[in-house]
């Protein structure tokens, strides 16, 4: 399969010397390409500015905003051949200046100029491929996990209490819940992202393999209709 993955922080500047963004490095998304070429996937990763080296035998492509990601994303998926699954693992600004000013402001014209408008969903606007989210939460990881979930239309979303020691922004480990649509959900222990992405991409085979066999079935109970 040819998976496409978001990793990393976007920035969305206000002027030339200051931006909104969070603590992202990148390090889920990345551990997620590394575990797919490791199975014998194509993975393209399309990054924020992090400090990773890309790891061997993946594409990358690097940017800075929300929307330079919402186009990087629709450009992949629609160069790729064959089965796409897109993993949505970049932690996207929702929000951003509505202008970048030429030149820096000055502190007092901070609350005055600078008004925010909504960034694309990314996530929630593909389509045409299997989606897999995430979702960074504070409180009530699972119900807002599921909320995601399904308004966002995922085969599953990976929940992580970015609160929790060890999990989450900046970490090499992960302690994360696999929500599905129907809510249901897989608790898996701490462990290293490498292991967390290891396990995400099992599970996207396996569900890959499910929707090719219903397909199969379909097929075949038609011709014998016929
Ligand atoms: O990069 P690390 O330091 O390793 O940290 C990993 C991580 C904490 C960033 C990662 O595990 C994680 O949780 N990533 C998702 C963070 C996030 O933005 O969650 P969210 O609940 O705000 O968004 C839900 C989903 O929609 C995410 O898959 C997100 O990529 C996607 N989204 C959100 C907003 C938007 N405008 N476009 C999107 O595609």
């Amino acid at each position: 399969m040819n998976f496409i993955i978001t990793a990393g922080p976007t920035r969305e500047y206000l002027d030339p010397v200051r931006f909104l963004s969070n603590p992202s490095t990148g390090k889920m998304g990345f551990a997620i390409a590394r575990a797919a070429v490791r199975r014998g996937h194509r993975a393209v990763i399309i990054a924020g500015p992090v400090a990773l080296k890309t790891p061997s035998r993946v594409k990358r492509i690097d940017v800075v905003s929300a929307r330079e990601m919402f186009a990087a994303v629709k450009h992949s998926l629609s160069s790729e051949k064959g089965e796409c699954v897109f993993v949505a693992a970049a932690a996207v600004a929702d929000w951003r200046p509505m202008k970048c000013a030429r030149r820096k402001l000055k502190k007092t014209q901070m609350s005055s100029v600078v008004k925010l408008v909504r960034n694309p969903d990314i996530l929630k606007q593909v389509s045409g491929c299997m989606k897999v989210g995430f979702a960074a939460e504070t409180d009530n990881m699972l119900a807002e996990a599921h909320r995601k979930c399904r308004e966002k239309g995922l085969a599953f979303i990976v929940a992580n209490d970015v609160t929790r020691h060890g999990c989450g922004f900046g970490t090499d480990t992960n302690c994360v819940c696999l929500v599905r649509p129907d809510g249901s959900c897989q608790m898996l222990k701490m462990m290293s992202k490498l292991s967390v992405a290891t396990r995400i991409v099992r599970e996207i085979e396996s569900l890959y393999r499910t929707s090719q066999d219903t397909t199969l079935k379909r097929r075949r109970g038609r011709s014998e209709n016929d």
